[in-house]
């Protein structure tokens, strides 16, 4: 047999790699605390279920929907936008609908990147990023995040002769795996720097809903002359709990939307006309049942924090956006790969190492809070049984 070079060149996926683990340690009876993937564990919201029960049971649902979304589902979309974000765009023109944002980053990218073309992208980042620019033959040009740049990228340290040669650059906040958030001036350069070099800005923004302590996260969107540059993506999985459903949204650029929504009609037949209505159900979900929710992860990320300071991270300001956490690995570890398999192997609990997130994500670890604040104290009375703390040094009570 034969694969594509393309295949072959792809690191394995880190999830798929991190789920085989789990399963092998559940299978020799170890008790699993999963902090690996952000993907929630409570159920969709109530009244989102029920609009599904109905569109259900109307056949009118059950035959292919159009492409782009239906018409219904698009208005939706623009009318929660400019609810949200105060930011007006043409259903018809300037939106598609998405089978979660996933898909929508690599179709974007596999339209817009040619064999050879450079993308800049941050690290560490959702891996889809880099996996689906080689997938379409293209170079990623990494940008670090680093902590000193409040996990931002530093735009001035792109050479220009890079710069010059690439097509799109990638940006993502609410950030996942740092947590990281970006002020609207990020955006101002994001697009300036865009305009100099003529490149398609694409932003990632599926944590938008999901921030703390009265921090509203903005659109890039609201940054002067954006929709002459940029996309962005939009996903229902995170804010309303539906991350199996496969729906999200992207908007921006009529002639970026074109080129996306070009690839997509070729592979995919679009989105369950029954889940675009739930989802036009979940866009009118009252504020209070979103902050409930936001409330369950806050008191997960609090008692996480505090353990983690017990055992003595250094962690200055709590995230005020996703629901990770990013933390150096102790350093009696040389790599993160081998603190992710001794949280394993010791305490039974599953972390993604750093670097599966790029070169620059080597020396951290990322906890998601999608498991319940007993599982979260738990995990952490097992790393400090088994000496998996910051520093020996530390005060550990
Ligand atoms: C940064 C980021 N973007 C996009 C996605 C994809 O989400 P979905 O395909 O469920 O919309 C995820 C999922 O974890 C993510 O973390």
């Amino acid at each position: 047999m034969k694969f594509a070079n393309r295949v072959e060149s792809l690191p394995p996926y880190l999830f798929a790699e991190i789920d085989k683990k789990r399963q092998a340690a559940i299978a020799r009876g170890v008790d699993i605390i999963n902090m690996g993937i952000g993907d929630p564990d409570q159920p969709t919201f109530k009244h989102i279920v029920d609009a599904m029960h109905k569109a259900l049971d109307d056949p009118s649902t059950h035959n292919y929907p159009p492409y782009q979304g239906m018409k219904e589902f698009r208005e939706g979309v623009v009318k929660w936008f400019e609810k949200r974000f105060g930011q007006k765009f043409d259903a018809d023109k300037e939106c598609v609908s998405l089978i979660g944002s996933k898909e929508a980053l690599h179709n974007c990218i596999f339209a817009t990147i040619d064999k050879g073309d450079i993308a800049l992208l941050p690290d560490p980042a959702y891996p889809v990023y880099k996996s689906s620019t080689i997938l379409s033959g293209g170079k990623p040009y990494v940008t670090p995040l680093l902590e000193k740049n409040n996990w931002l990228p530093d735009l001035t340290k792109i050479p220009s002769d890079v710069a010059q040669k690439a097509n799109i650059i990638m940006v993502g906040y609410p950030n996942n795996p740092t947590g990281a958030i970006a002020p609207l001036e990020f955006y101002d350069e994001v697009i300036a720097f865009a305009k100099k070099y003529d490149l398609i800005v694409l932003s990632d923004n599926a944590y938008s809903e999901l921030t703390f302590d009265n921090y509203v996260a903005p659109s890039i969107f609201q940054a002067k002359g954006a929709k002459d540059v940029a996309l962005e993506f939009h996903s229902l999985s995170k804010t309303y709990n539906m991350t199996g459903w496969r729906v999200g949204f992207a908007v921006g650029n009529e002639k970026v939307i074109k080129a996306l929504s070009t690839v997509k009609t070729n592979i995919d037949s679009g989105v369950f006309k029954a889940i675009q209505r739930a989802a036009i159900t979940a866009f009118d979900t009252p504020k209070e049942i979103i902050q409930k929710n936001i409330s369950l992860y806050k008191e997960r990320r609090d008692v996480a924090i505090k353990g983690l300071r017990e055992l003595g991270w250094n962690i200055k300001d709590p995230i005020k956006g996703t629901f990770y956490l990013w933390l150096p690995i102790p350093p009696s570890f040389k790599a993160s790969t081998d603190f992710a398999s001794a949280m394993l192997d010791k305490c039974g609990i599953v972390v993604p190492p750093g670097s599966g997130y790029g070169e620059y994500g080597e020396g951290y670890f990322r906890i998601a809070l999608t498991i319940d604040k007993k599982r979260i104290e738990e995990g952490i009375l097992r790393m400090k049984k088994e000496g998996l703390v910051f520093a020996q040094a530390c005060s550990v009570k």
